[in-house]
């Protein structure tokens, strides 16, 4: 095993779970923060992985662990609580002497943008930089993994929905960004930098549905929704009013296509292309 120091937070989440796999098939030793026993148990089976279990509303739960780490993986849900859970852990890894922190951020974060994710993320980075940590963040764009959110309604209806209209955003696969974050973990040169992270192509929502009806053999159709219906189906799945409000401004901003830059940081960084829609789709057609 690579002897490394190199602490993750979101160890369990969309893109935590595909980095520990990379870390750990990489030979390389981690320490990753989780909450229960049960996570602990089946990080623990990974290869090279050691859970801490704490609670990042809790510094003194995993501020021990920091002890002796160089890099750290900060990632939460976006969540209410988010800014302050976030600044916290920055605040205990720089007591920590911490000397880089890869966060997961958003892309187009702004303290000064109407979505109150992007204004979050950007107020977490200005804080990271305040203190004088090394950084590398990391701002991807619209996960593909978020469609996997409708599974039921596509196996079952053939149909998804958003409030996007026609706008093309350049959506990304979690795999991508979690291979970025391994390489800046994992080896120099990526100090004080800033990737947005996008997939291969900008594509709307209803070439989304083109390629998934081409690919599962089966039509289906994307249904553009006003931003009040969207509301209506976020609060009618019980996601929390803080949430359903940063949901409904993200895809306004994405409504707007201020989301359909594309990057080239994927090969960048990784030496290969970035994972395409279709090929998504191909690898996650057993969920369709
Ligand atoms: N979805 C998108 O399209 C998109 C696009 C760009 C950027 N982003 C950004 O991506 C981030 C979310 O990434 P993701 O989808 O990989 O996350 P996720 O699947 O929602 O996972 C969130 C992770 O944070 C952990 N966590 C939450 N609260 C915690 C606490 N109090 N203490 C310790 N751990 C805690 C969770 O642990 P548990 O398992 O214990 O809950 C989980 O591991 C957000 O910041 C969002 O803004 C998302």
């Amino acid at each position: 095993m690579k002897q490394t120091s190199i602490f993750l937070t979101g160890a369990t989440g969309a893109v935590g779970s595909q980095l520990v796999q990379q870390l750990s098939s990489l030979n390389i030793g981690f320490k990753a923060l989780v909450r229960t026993p049960e996570q602990a148990g089946q990080l623990n089976k990974l290869p090279n992985a050691e859970a801490i279990i704490g609670d990042l509303a809790e510094p003194t739960t995993f501020e021990h662990a920091l002890t002796g780490i160089e890099k750290a993986f900060l990632l939460t849900n976006s969540s209410e609580q988010a800014e302050s859970l976030q600044m916290g852990f920055v605040e205990a890894a720089h007591r920590a002497g911490v000397g880089h922190i890869v966060k997961l951020s958003q892309f187009a974060a702004d303290e000064s943008s109407p979505v109150r994710f992007l204004r979050y993320h950007a107020r977490v980075e200005n804080r990271i930089r305040e203190l004088g940590l090394g950084y590398t963040f990391l701002r991807p764009n619209l996960y593909m993994q978020g469609l996997l959110a409708f599974k039921e309604q596509i196996r079952y209806h053939g149909q998804f929905f958003a409030a996007i209209g026609q706008a093309r955003v350049s959506l990304v696969d979690v795999r991508d960004i979690a291979a970025i974050a391994a390489v800046a973990l994992t080896e120099p040169g990526y100090e004080d930098q800033i990737y947005d992270i996008t997939g291969p192509e900008a594509l709307s929502h209803y070439q989304l549905a083109e390629t998934l009806s081409h690919v599962l053999g089966k039509p289906v159709n994307f249904i553009d929704v006003s931003p009040a219906q969207m509301e209506q189906a976020l609060a009618g799945a019980g996601f929390p009013e803080w949430q359903i409000g940063g949901l409904i401004e993200d895809y306004a901003h994405y409504a707007r296509e201020e989301a359909a830059a594309v990057s080239d940081a994927v090969a960048r960084v990784t030496g290969r292309n970035a994972i395409g829609f279709e090929q998504f789709v191909k690898d996650h057609c057993f969920l369709l």
